[in-house]
């Protein structure tokens, strides 16, 4: 038997294409878990996370069964030490732009241009440069693909580990084949936590939110940094799940999650921003918060 390929996808995008999808309109819950919808019958919500291509199935596959709560420890013992690479955060945004998978040149987007589009949109409708900035960096974590590691603990709906998991998470199913559905303490309500702990206390899937938070922590303002940190955990900032590991201040700042997630979902297109012409505003707003070489 062939072992599974760590690159089910056939380029990131593939999942994020996937989460837009499901929640197409801004606000809402995923597709499958709206309950009334006048138009169509609830069973065609029911199957649409079965229906999407098997790639994406065969990611989210990989990822419930792998990602348990010690391999969120060891990938934190290893990458939070930050000792790979110094670089600016211009020069992170190149390597990550090296990322070679199966996107099509001619009508896609560079991983640059990705960045700089969610940016720019956000700089357009006048938000603080703090914030343009944010859209700038939030998915520099994707370099983690370049040092090796799989899809899997890279992108997905990050979902809280040590705990029970939420039947609104997508493919929910798939975690009978995580190691963790067999350890009691970790399938309470609570598992680990306690009640209204907060998320910082939490440990959520290992993946590139995690990563960029880590990386600029002590530099930039909190709002940026719940972005950066939450910004692919739909369960929480969509669904509405684990509300009962949050304090009020987790969900006074998921405002500022759920405001990104806009520009993160809805703000692709097709029009190329010119990489060369941007470059001096973003080096400016680099230097403004995050100057020199970064620990990565
Ligand atoms: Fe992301």
């Amino acid at each position: 038997m062939t072992a599974p390929s760590n690159k089910p996808l056939a380029n990131l995008d593939e999942w994020e294409d996937f989460v837009k999808d499901r929640y197409d309109e801004p606000g809402l819950p995923a597709k499958e878990f709206r309950a009334i919808d006048p138009e169509k019958k609830k069973e065609e919500f029911r199957n649409y996370a079965a229906d999407a291509r098997p790639s994406v199935r065969e990611f989210y596959r990989l990822n419930h069964h792998y990602q348990t709560y010690d391999f969120v420890q060891a990938k934190k013992a290893d990458f939070l030490k930050h000792d790979r690479r110094k670089m600016t955060v211009w020069e992170a945004a190149e390597y990550l732009n090296t990322l070679v998978d199966d996107s099509d040149p001619d009508t896609d987007l560079s991983q640059l241009q990705h960045l700089l589009q969610t940016a720019e949109q956000i700089r357009k409708d006048g938000h603080p440069r703090w914030f343009i900035l944010t859209g700038f960096i939030h998915d520099l974590g994707k370099i983690l693909c370049l040092w090796g590691e799989p899809q899997w603990a890279v992108v997905g709906d990050t979902f809280p580990v040590g705990c029970a998991y939420s039947d609104k998470i997508v493919f929910s199913d798939f975690f009978k084949d995580n190691p963790d559905s067999n350890v009691p303490r970790f399938q309470t309500e609570l598992g680990v936590y306690e009640r209204n702990c907060g998320l910082n206390k939490v440990h959520l899937s290992w993946g590139h939110d995690e990563y960029i938070y880590d990386v600029v922590k002590d530099r930039m303002p909190e709002e940026g940094l719940y972005m950066l940190r939450y910004h692919s955990f739909y369960p929480g900032h969509r669904e509405g799940e684990y509300d009962y590991l949050m304090n009020d201040h987790d969900r006074e700042m998921f405002k500022w999650v759920r405001e990104f997630n806009q520009y993160d979902l809805y703000t692709k297109s097709h029009e190329k921003p010119d990489v060369a012409k941007l470059k001096p505003f973003y080096d400016d707003l680099i230097n403004e918060f995050l100057p020199g070489k970064l620990s990565w």
